[in-house]
């Protein structure tokens, strides 16, 4: 599964995080990589626990809360804290598939460390395609390869399950934040037919209001929901 959720962010939220991101220190990469993708991680990132990082963080889970794509395609139940990552010329990240669970840190959260299961990762686009050559996402999944680089303010969600890569930077820069979310569904099938059930219902309201049969597949999907979400 690949969704892509345009325009996440706002042309001012946008310029407000690249702006406090420019006067940030970068450290490598390998810092949050597990001992096999660290052999092929070369990236640059902004440190996890960086306070900067965090109220950027913030203003990306606001945005996330708000969007019905979002919500629609992930089902989420808990989203790990936006982290940020830049790759310049000769960067790039070999295939890899994410760990599984992700501990955040209590400084991060509140108490005690929370797990969180990555069942999807995100990637959110802060630089323009047309200022960086390379640095395109590549995932693999079930039904082939699939290639990612959106304009910036775009998100891309795609399973957690999936290899994926990012394709070596040959001019400019490409930042983007990166996440990954615990879906309330853990089944990629069932959240799947979920997403397609209620955009085919999101569809068919605009086409007749809520006849008899939407307010019926509304309540399917909410039924569903009920019988396969862990809250
Ligand atoms: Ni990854």
């Amino acid at each position: 599964m690949l969704v892509h959720v345009p325009n996440l962010l706002s042309a001012e939220q946008l310029a407000h995080i690249r702006g406090v991101l420019a006067g940030t220190a970068w450290v490598d990469g390998r810092a949050t990589a597990g001992a096999q993708s660290a052999e092929t991680k070369n990236n640059l990132q902004v440190p996890e626990d960086s306070p900067a990082a965090r109220a950027l963080g913030e203003i990306i889970l606001g945005a996330l809360g708000q969007n019905e794509a979002f919500m629609s395609a992930s089902l989420a139940r808990r989203v790990f804290p936006p982290l940020f990552n830049r790759y310049d010329p000769g960067m790039a990240f070999g295939a890899h598939i994410d760990n599984a669970i992700r501990m955040v840190k209590p400084s991060l959260g509140t108490g005690a460390p929370i797990r969180v299961r990555t069942d999807m990762s995100a990637t959110l686009f802060l630089t323009d395609p047309a200022d960086y050559d390379g640095g395109e996402l590549v995932i693999e999944d079930t039904f082939g390869i699939h290639k990612a680089k959106f304009p910036a303010g775009d998100l891309v969600l795609y399973s957690a399950t999936s290899r994926h890569h990012v394709t070596e930077i040959t001019r400019g820069s490409r930042w983007a934040s990166f996440f990954w979310i615990q879906s309330m569904v853990r089944d990629e099938a069932a959240r799947g037919m979920l997403l397609e059930l209620d955009t085919a219902i999101q569809g068919l309201r605009k086409q007749v209001g809520d006849s008899e049969q939407v307010v019926s597949l509304t309540g399917l999907y909410h039924n569903l929901v009920r019988r396969w979400a862990e809250t």
